[in-house]
């Protein structure tokens, strides 16, 4: 059985995940507004990885007979300033979400609660690709600046995420 305190942090986690996807999914919008098709088809197969992991959370508090509780989600953002605003926001928010990921694996650890940190590793796990991938792309948008022909090929490269 979960603890009161372990179930109502994960139930929150399930909250951010679902606002990770929401947020993901607004930038996907931006980026079809501004006619960057590839880079929008990133953005909808990272935002429906964020609501896997929503679900993930959401299979763990049943399997351990909690009590899931949806929590409102904030409305995203829907202007940006431009597609490196849009990949930096992803990365500080990844970080974000690694620090409260974290955190609840620390309220675990206190808790002597072992099966949750064993759920929490593969999250641990996918936050460190999470933010690998987001500074790899701020790195590469910083390199090859807007506008040029290298942002059209980086917009043709991500446009291929889950085809490959
Ligand atoms: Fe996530
Ligand atoms: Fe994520």
């Amino acid at each position: 059985m979960l603890s009161k305190t372990i179930q109502e942090a994960i139930n929150t986690q399930i909250k951010h995940e679902f606002y990770s996807s929401y947020l993901y999914l607004s930038m996907a919008a931006y980026f079809e507004a501004n006619s960057w098709p590839g880079l929008a088809v990133w953005m909808r197969v990272q935002s429906g990885e964020e609501m896997a992991h929503a679900r993930k959370f959401f299979e763990y508090i049943v399997d351990r007979g909690g009590r899931v509780v949806l929590e409102a989600i904030d409305a995203p953002p829907s202007e940006f300033k431009s597609v490196h605003d849009v990949f930096q926001q992803v990365l500080v928010h990844e970080q974000e979400v690694t620090a409260l990921i974290n955190d609840i694996n620390a309220l675990a650890i206190k808790e002597n609660d072992y099966a949750t940190q064993a759920m929490l590793q593969w999250f641990i796990n996918e936050q460190v690709e999470e933010e690998k991938n987001a500074s790899l792309i701020v790195d590469q948008l910083k390199r090859i600046g807007e506008s040029s022909n290298s942002l059209f090929m980086l917009d043709h490269r991500l446009g291929k995420r889950g085809t490959a």
